[in-house]
């Protein structure tokens, strides 16, 4: 057999544990699958006291950017952030000839095309097939199986803790803020939520699949991003009555030469294969263009799934795999020219909160007409009498900065309360 592929891992964490748990359980089955043997030199973290569910496996360093120059093969980084000491070891390892692997979606995101140079220009790997949908080999496939036809579309669940909570949302009719709390509580959610509620991690993540679809840098600057913590169960209840969920998406989408980027929570109906994922479940539907659609539905997070990612990419590179990061030469990818804001086009659900007096429905049907949005179906809600009542609508397909604009004329009515809630309907 060839000689041992030499590991160095920074962050024994819940991924890195996870890691160094199958190499040490797994390791001569994993061996035949690589052609050589996987071996664990140099292993970094915060506190070297703190108990583990594994015996240390190698040299221990305080300094994670020491494992730089470890005698190693393969820097694997897992410990996160943009910046600081992930940042600087990938640097510094790939300036030092190692190839790397990384889960850190936040850190590519960010730097992912310098970084991919920065490996290209020395012939190494920079693999990341962790950091988007966990154990859902997403990255691989396109970055090398979907390549025939193009890719037109990817859209996905990509944050397990924001379908977590709209999952248990919708079963138990309860708040974002109590189910945000029972979720907090089981571990499904970080004390400091707002990097997953507020949607900016699907926006990494999106950032990454988008590159990868379309050939474009990662490009976090031009992408709205809107997170769940204004849904309500009223929407998620209205939804269900029209056969649909609400699900937080990541949507990359060709027209024409521009990409349309977003994160937005959208209604997708029930049944579907993207309507109907639960829980902490993530899921990627893919439109390959003459190669069909694709749908990928599995574990986005945890130790099992992202293990299972990282040693993936450690079984490529130990077979030599150390093509570009992001499937074209670094070189190549373009900066992504961004759909002009409003331009997607789709159907739209529409709640106002109205108070309960003549003409109030007549007025808002007035002003949609006036713009030539057209309602498919209509739903009224009264509730006791001198309360505000709830009126929704599905629109037929209108551009965004129609119905953006209709809703800002209907806004000002005085007999309308609060700002109208606007939420796209997307293909399951
Ligand atoms: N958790 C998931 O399910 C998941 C899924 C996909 C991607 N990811 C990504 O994987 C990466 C790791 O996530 P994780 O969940 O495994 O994190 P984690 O459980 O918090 O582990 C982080 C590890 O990094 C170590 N660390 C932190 N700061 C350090 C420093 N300054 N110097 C050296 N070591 C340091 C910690 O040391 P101690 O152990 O000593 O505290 C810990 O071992 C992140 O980029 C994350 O976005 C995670």
């Amino acid at each position: 057999m060839t000689k041992p592929l030499r590991i160095a891992i920074a962050g024994l964490g819940t991924v890195g544990g996870g890691v160094v748990k199958a190499l040490q359980a797994r390791g001569d089955e994993l061996a035949e699958r690589a052609g050589r043997r996987l071996d664990i030199v140099a292993v970094s973290a915060k506190n070297r006291r703190k108990p583990r569910a594994f015996i240390l496996p190698a040299a221990w360093s305080e300094d994670p950017v020491a494992l730089a120059s470890a005698d190693a093969d393969v820097v694997v980084e897992l410990i996160g952030g943009e910046d600081g000491p992930a940042r600087a070891l990938v640097e510094a390892a790939l300036a030092s000839g190692k190839h790397v692997v990384t889960a850190n979606k936040a850190l590519l995101a960010r730097h992912g095309a310098r970084l991919a140079a920065l490996a290209e220009e020395r012939g190494l790997a920079l693999k990341f097939e962790a950091a988007v949908a966990g154990g859902i080999p997403i990255v691989k496939a396109l970055r090398e199986s979907l390549v025939a036809h193009g890719i037109a579309s990817v859209r996905g669940i990509l944050n397990g803790t924001c379908n977590f909570i709209l999952t248990n949302m919708e079963r138990t009719g309860r708040s974002f803020a109590d189910v945000l709390k029972e979720a907090q509580q089981l571990g499904y959610a970080e004390a400091d939520p707002t990097l997953d509620v507020g949607g900016a991690d699907t926006a990494h993540k999106l950032a990454l699949l988008a590159s990868l679809a379309f050939g474009t840098a990662p490009d976090l600057d031009h992408m709205p991003v809107e997170g769940i913590e204004h849904i309500t169960p009223e929407d998620i209840g209205y939804a269900r009555e029209f056969g649909f969920r609400i699900k937080l998406l990541g949507i990359a989408k060709r027209m024409g030469a521009d990409i349309d980027q977003r994160v937005q929570p959208a209604m997708v109906r029930a049944g579907t294969p993207l309507g109907d994922v639960d829980g902490a479940f993530n899921a990627v539907a893919a439109d390959a263009g003459e190669a069909g659609p694709f749908f990928f539905e599995g574990r986005g997070a945890g130790e099992g799934p992202t293990a299972s990612a990282v040693i993936a990419d450690l079984v490529d590179i130990a077979r030599g795999s150390v093509g570009p990061a992001f499937g074209k030469p670094a070189g190549t990818l373009t900066p992504l020219r961004s759909a002009p804001p409003g331009a997607a086009s789709s159907a739209w659900y529409l709640r106002f909160e109205v108070l309960d007096v003549p003409g109030v429905l007549a007025e808002i049907a007035g002003h949609l007409a006036e713009s030539r949005v057209s309602i498919e179906s209509m739903l009224q809600r009264g509730r006791n009498p001198g309360e505000p009542v709830s009126i929704v609508m599905i629109t037929h397909d209108t551009p965004q900065a129609a119905v953006t604009h209709v809703l800002k004329a209907i806004a000002t009515s005085d007999k309308v309360l609060g700002r109208p809630r606007l939420i796209p309907m997307e293909a399951g």
